[in-house]
């Protein structure tokens, strides 16, 4: 019986210390969470600290956009007509820098490795943030996760066109025409990795053609070989060709888009004009380094969504043929999602094309 007792006994007081070793625990937890939760706020308003400075300064001096092809085409004219714009929203001006080369992956890195203050932010677009991940296997950069997305600045529709003398008088000639002179036929592009490129590669797929490629800077340089007849076709960004298709300077065989485009009404889609397979449109948008603050982010944000408000910035925007974005489709989510949805739509249709 009194062995029994002993047992009970020392078995309540290792209870009775274990109960105290996990009510000591407790508030061991409870010291520990409230030391983090400290700690948490503390680091929280040091930081606050010193972003709102900086982010309510913002900005305090010029804007660099960079714009990673030559001056003149498509994202360069889309470039200038926001940044001007934004300068006076954000009371500074947004000066453009041309940095051309490899289909503007140059242009991009240089953005991406920049100081992610605010000061440098990039126009970047279909080929740079998304096909350029399927063409160059050894991209530096990733654009969905190397850059802050800003905004979309505009959709711009695809247009098949070629030197006024080329002797063919609609697309289904184009074809016939393409497909007998094969490499005898010179297609113009900004590049691989550019839309220019990318959209004419899915031409050249659908029409199992193999033209010669001219690489150029930009469709701006491109553009001045086609009006000179030096090149014979190229696809290219609505923005860039409607004062030389209006002037008859170019010839437009087709708009790769479901609906005619009324800056270009005579103009006939693909689908009337017998290659529904090509449907194709690019879109511009403003990026940022990675870090680059939210504050100055949404600030940044703000001046190009009150640039695409402006009556003037959108009557040049769709005098040009460009597709203004809705309020839905801006902003950082929605080009964050734009992103990572074109990677991956470009990315079986360029299967096989990669650069080594
Ligand atoms: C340009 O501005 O030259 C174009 O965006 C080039 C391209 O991507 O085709």
């Amino acid at each position: 019986m009194h062995a029994e007792l002993n047992v009970l006994y020392s078995a309540i007081n290792n209870g009775a210390q274990r109960a105290s070793k996990v009510e000591d625990m407790a508030m061991l937890g409870k010291i520990a969470r409230g030391a983090i939760a400290a700690f948490v706020s503390l680091a929280a308003v040091s930081l606050a600290a010193s972003l709102p400075a900086a982010a309510q300064d913002f900005p305090k001096r010029t804007i660099t956009m960079i714009v990673p092809f030559a001056a003149g085409g498509p994202t360069d004219i889309v470039a200038r007509i926001v940044a001007e714009h934004m300068s006076r929203t954000l009371g500074q001006s947004v000066i453009i820098e041309n940095v051309v080369g490899a289909g503007g992956t140059l242009g991009a890195t240089k953005a991406m490795r920049a100081a992610n203050d605010g000061y440098s932010i990039v126009m970047g677009h279909m080929g740079t943030h998304a096909a350029a991940v399927s063409l160059y296997p050894n991209l530096v950069y990733k654009p969905d996760t190397d850059f802050e997305p800003i905004g979309l600045a505009a959709g711009t529709p695809i247009l098949i066109v070629a030197r006024k003398d080329l002797p063919v008088k609609d697309l289904k000639g184009f074809i016939v025409y393409a497909k007998e002179n094969n490499a005898k036929v010179n297609m113009a592009h900004a590049g691989v990795g550019s839309v220019s490129f990318t959209t004419c590669l899915l031409l050249n797929s659908i029409l199992q053609t193999k033209p010669t490629q001219i690489p150029f800077n930009g469709t701006g340089p491109a553009m001045n070989a086609l009006l000179g007849s030096q090149v014979d076709y190229m696809c290219d960004q609505i923005v860039n060709l409607v004062p030389h298709v209006t002037s008859g300077n170019v010839k437009a065989l087709a708009i790769g888009t479901p609906e005619r485009n009324p800056a270009l009404p005579n103009v006939p889609t693909t689908i009337e004009a017998g290659l529904p397979e090509f449907q194709a449109s690019a879109w511009n948008a403003v990026f940022a380094p990675k870090g680059t603050p939210k504050p100055v982010v949404d600030k940044l944000a703000d001046a190009l969504d009150k640039a695409l408000d402006d009556d003037a910035v959108r009557k040049r925007l769709l005098d040009l043929g460009s597709d203004i974005p809705g309020k839905d489709r801006r902003g950082p989510q929605a080009l964050s999602m734009l992103v990572t949805n074109e990677i991956a739509k470009w990315s079986p249709i360029l299967k096989g094309s990669a650069i080594n």
